[in-house]
This record gives C-alpha cells, sequence and structure tokens, in this order.
C-alpha cells in the first residue's frame, strides 16, 4: 500500500509571496515554509526584506528576497527575469502587497491618490498574476491567491478608493479563476477583516472605530498575521484541488455569506 501524502504538504512547490518583509505576508510566507514550500518574497525596502528572509531562513525556510514595487510594471517585469534566471518558477502565487496612503471621504480624493492605490493594488496585482501564469500555463498547474479584504465585499468608511481596489481584485480573481480553470490553475481569494499590522495601525488608534468592529465580530477580537497562515496553505495545497473563484473570509466572524 503507497503511503497516504498529507493533501496540505507543499515540499517540492515553490512560492512567492509579494510584500512579505513584514505583517500578514511574511507571517503567510512563513506558513508556507512550514509546510515545506520554498519561498521567494518581495518589498520595496532591501533592509526590512533582507531582515524578514533572515528570520524566516533562522526557521529552517528555504527563502529569496527580491526588492520590487509592485505598483513599477517595469519591476513586476524585473521581478520574473530574476525569477527566471534563478530558475525558481512559482507554483503558488500570493499576491499580498497593498497601499493605502489616504484616509478620509471619497470626494474629497485626489486623482495622485486614486492612481497610487489603483497602481498597487490593482495593476500590479494583474500585472503580477499575468506574468505567474505565464509561466504556469505550460505546466498545467499552479495557485493564485490574492490577499483582498473584508473592505472589498463591504466598504469601509474613510477607505473608499482602497475599498474600490479590493472589490476590483476579487473581480479580477474571479475572471482570471474562469479563463484558467480549464489549464489546471485556480485563482482563489482571502478577505481578512481586522489584523494587527503597521497597516492598519489608524484602525487601532480610532478606539470607536476599532470597539464598533469587535463588537460585531462573533470571536470577540482582532486577527493576528498568524491567522491567515492556515487559509493560505488550505488555497495553496491539493487540499484545495476542487475550490477556485471563491473568497475565504477571516475575520472572526464579522462578515458571513
Ligand atoms: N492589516 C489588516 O487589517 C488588513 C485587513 C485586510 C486586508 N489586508 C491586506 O493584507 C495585505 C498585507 O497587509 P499588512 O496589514 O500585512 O500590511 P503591512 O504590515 O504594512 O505589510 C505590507 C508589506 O507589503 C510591502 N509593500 C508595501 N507596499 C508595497 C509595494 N508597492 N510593492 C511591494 N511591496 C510593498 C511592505 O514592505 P515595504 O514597505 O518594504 O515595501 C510590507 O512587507 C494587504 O494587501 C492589505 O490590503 C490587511
Amino acid at each position: 500500500m503507497s503511503p497516504i501524502r498529507d493533501p496540505f504538504d507543499l515540499t517540492g512547490r515553490r512560492a512567492l509571496v509579494t510584500g512579505a518583509s513584514r505583517g500578514i505576508g511574511l507571517a503567510v510566507a512563513a506558513a508556507l515554509a512550514q509546510h515545506g514550500a520554498a519561498i521567494a518574497i518581495t518589498g520595496r525596502k532591501s533592509d526590512s526584506l533582507r531582515a524578514a528572509a533572515g528570520q524566516l531562513q533562522s526557521t529552517g525556510a528555504d527563502v529569496r528576497p527580491f526588492v520590487c514595487h509592485q505598483g513599477e510594471p517595469e519591476a513586476v517585469v524585473r521581478l520574473f527575469e530574476q525569477l527566471d534566471q534563478t530558475t525558481f518558477t512559482p507554483d503558488i502565487v500570493v499576491i499580498n502587497a497593498a497601499t493605502n496612503p489616504v484616509y478620509g471621504p471619497l470626494v474629497d480624493l485626489d486623482l495622485d491618490a486614486w492612481r497610487k492605490i489603483l497602481d498597487v493594488n490593482l495593476t500590479g496585482a494583474l500585472l503580477t498574476a499575468q506574468a505567474a501564469a505565464r509561466r504556469m500555463l505550460p505546466r498545467r498547474s499552479g495557485s493564485i491567491l490574492f490577499m483582498a479584504s473584508i473592505a472589498g465585499i463591504d466598504p469601509l468608511p474613510g477607505l473608499g478608493a482602497y475599498s474600490i481596489s479590493k472589490a476590483g481584485l476579487l473581480g479580477l480573481m474571479r475572471a482570471l479563476a474562469k479563463e484558467l480553470g480549464p489549464s489546471g490553475i485556480r485563482v482563489n481569494a482571502i478577505a481578512p477583516g481586522l489584523i494587527e499590522t503597521r497597516f492598519s495601525a489608524a484602525l487601532f488608534q480610532d478606539r470607536a472605530a476599532y470597539e464598533r468592529i469587535i463588537g460585531q465580530t462573533p470571536l470577540g477580537r482582532h486577527g493576528q498575521p498568524d491567522d491567515l497562515g492556515g487559509a493560505v496553505v488550505f488555497l495553496a495545497s491539493d487540499a484545495a484541488a476542487y475550490v477556485t473563484g471563491q473568497v475565504l473570509i477571516v475575520d472572526g466572524g464579522g462578515h458571513m455569506g
């Protein structure tokens, strides 16, 4: 009898995680590595990226850092050229990097902020997914994951453009899932609720907003970056072999389908 293979085992798989020098991306990269995947991580700043790679390496992970600004199309092209040069062809791609430079009414949003948000969160995500998919197509397998947000389902007050970028990401995910499913490539998204990271620090400082969110969260707490690891490993792995085009909400039950 052949041994039963753990469907969550990622040994031999290569995973690219964008925006992984801290926060959710770093926790997700650690979870993928813990399940056996070799990892490539990106971020804009080489110092913090190298520190994150060192942290992952100290746990035994096989990791390589690449500086890449997801909002710059030529940087995304360069990233995949570098991956090709190191024969690191990702089987799993977690498109996690995002930005939000503004807080306030959508009516007052200036065009530069709108463009910056869409360039990184949506256009950069599309370009990364395209480059990954082109390399997955000949192998007829792969898993692409978008780190969306609950804001993409239920827009957050003061975060209009960010919410719209995440709603767009869910549309992109579904369109790609339909397009790439027949070629054996699965595409899914994760929608986190409030997770304690640098990105969400403003929401923790606004006590009224924080209490409102926690009051509507059945599990009664905010999330930690590690809370995303299991969801990503599941969707990336063969355990989710029949799952595509889906949004997995990880928010303590605050939003129910
Ligand atoms: N925290 C939450 O409550 C929450 C909730 C829902 C969804 N999310 C989503 O989860 C993802 C990760 O957020 P986080 O909370 O972990 O944020 P974070 O702690 O601020 O980490 C963001 C990471 O992305 C990198 N990054 C930022 N801009 C980038 C760019 N243009 N190109 C490449 N890398 C970039 C950062 O490194 P550098 O600064 O060096 O580039 C850092 O490694 C985002 O997509 C966010 O929208 C977060």
